[in-house]
């Protein structure tokens, strides 16, 4: 990893050299932890500038609109492979054989029930609650029935909670759906596919044996791949510092789903949709682009911009072309939301305050009509990207557990609030 290269830091008179790394692909960087020893800190809010691991997961080349999935650029996965085959190699590191992929499957079928207690944990909230606020609770719920058979630090145990929760996640997902239409609760059928199941927990009801619609199920299985992982952002980051303390991983993922919740990350797609529907008619636009150009309003354009794309999102051209697809499948090819979506890129993209900015349509822009044209109501968008990014969650944890130079992830601050002072009692405040 070290090429012998060193940047020198001077400061106060003093000279500091600092390692430099190279990873196999992108920047390298300089390795500054032991400036600590000598009280001197790095100041990088945001982590704009920040490595907080290295990992051999994912790659992506911002200024080129590269990203790979250990090696593999994600326009392939997301034509070729299907999920279940991506997660097995987002966990292991390679693609499955026939067998290994069969087992694998296999595997993963055989974990989608949930325990029955967990279904009373769903009366407890309102029927109106968002679904991403259920699934925070729900999946944070599942540490109080795996915790003592955890052992964080033995490779099965967290290949176990792996299989767990890819599994169980489309299962809590579809129930968090059902809980607000009031419809019973669909149990898994392990016949289908991972994505043909979750339509079929999602839409089925008891009184019907309706089969999911498979252009729709392949659909959705290249939505989940396009979601499945992207490095070091929010919410992966949020495992990680929390598996870093060795809570428990449920706990961890479900500290996960709060981050990606927010509308500057997987909240975007829930956000983009009602904006495309806010805007309603491609005469608006104008209006709306005036609005996120404006320094003084609030409004940004929703499904625009990347802290790390600084090109067009790679999966938002696979998204794209799954929109038309689905669009075409379910007979709403001329949905007027489409057009809206359409040309509001073509008129954001010739516009010098996008360009200069580097700020292109991202993974969300396209995926919130995609859904809906699938029948999930928008408040569900986020709780599929979260159902998606489980893996990602997972393979991430599982990475820095198994490593033994782990260390407790700790950021130091600038500290700005008043110097050391007397306490005055009450009476004499
Ligand atoms: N509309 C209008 N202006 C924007 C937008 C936007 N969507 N995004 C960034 N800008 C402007 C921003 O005002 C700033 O302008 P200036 O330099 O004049 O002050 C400049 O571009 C840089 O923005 P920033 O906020 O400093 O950049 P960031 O890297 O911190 O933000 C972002 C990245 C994704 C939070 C931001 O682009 C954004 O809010 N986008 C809309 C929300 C969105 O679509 N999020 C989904 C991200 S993709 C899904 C995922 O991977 O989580």
């Amino acid at each position: 990893m070290t090429d012998g290269q060193k940047a020198t830091l001077t400061l106060n008179g003093k000279t500091f050299e600092l390692p430099v790394y190279s990873g196999t692909l992108g920047p390298n960087v300089i390795d500054v932890s032991s400036l600590a020893q000598n009280d001197i800190f790095t100041y990088d809010p945001g982590f704009m500038s920040t490595a907080a691991c290295n990992s051999d997961i994912t790659f992506i080349d911002g200024d080129k609109g590269i990203l790979l999935h250990r090696g593999y650029p994600i326009g392939a996965l997301a034509e070729n492979a299907t999920y279940l085959e991506v997660c097995y190699l987002l966990l292991n590191g390679e693609l499955p054989n026939k067998e290994q992929y069969a087992s694998f499957e296999t595997e993963i079928k055989h974990h989608t029930l949930l325990h029955e207690q967990v279904r009373t944990f769903f009366n407890g909230f309102r029927r109106d609650a968002h679904p991403m606020a259920i699934m925070v609770g729900v999946v944070g719920a599942l540490s109080a029935f795996y915790n003592d058979t955890i052992n964080v630090n033995k490779s099965d145990s967290r290949r176990m909670t792996a299989v767990r929760l890819i599994a169980k996640m489309p299962t809590i997902a579809a129930m968090s759906y059902k809980y607000a239409q009031g419809q019973p609760f669909i149990y898994p059928d392990n016949t289908l596919s991972f994505s043909e199941n979750f339509l079929h927990m999602m839409f089925g009801t008891p009184c019907e044996n309706k089969k999911p619609n498979p252009v729709l199920a392949k659909a959705l299985d290249k939505i989940f791949i396009l979601h499945a992982d992207h490095e070091q952002n929010a919410s992966t980051s949020t495992v990680r510092l929390a598996g870093s303390t060795g809570a428990n991983p449920y706990a961890c993922v479900s500290a996960g789903i709060a981050a990606l919740w927010g509308p500057a990350h997987g909240g975007a797609n829930e956000a983009c949709l009602n904006m495309l529907r806010q805007i309603g008619d491609v005469k608006n636009i104008p209006a709306y682009v005036a609005r996120a150009k404006d320094k003084n309003d609030p409004f940004r354009l929703m499904g625009f911009g990347h802290r790390v794309y600084k090109n067009y999102d790679p999966r938002a051209k696979v998204m794209q072309e799954a929109c038309h697809q689905v669009l075409n499948a379910v007979g709403r090819k001329d949905d007027p939301i489409l057009d809206v979506a359409m040309e509001l890129e073509r008129i954001a993209l010739s516009d010098s305050y996008f360009i200069e900015r580097k700020l292109y349509p991202n993974v969300d822009f396209y995926s919130g009509i995609t859904l809906s044209a699938l029948g999930i109501p928008s408040n569900m968008f986020t709780v599929i990207f979260a159902l998606a990014r489980t893996i990602g969650w997972i393979a991430n944890w599982n990475e820095m557990m198994a490593d033994d130079h782990r260390k407790l992830g700790r950021p130091r601050q600038l500290y700005t609030g008043p110097v050391q002072r007397d306490y005055v009692p009450v009476e004499k405040r």
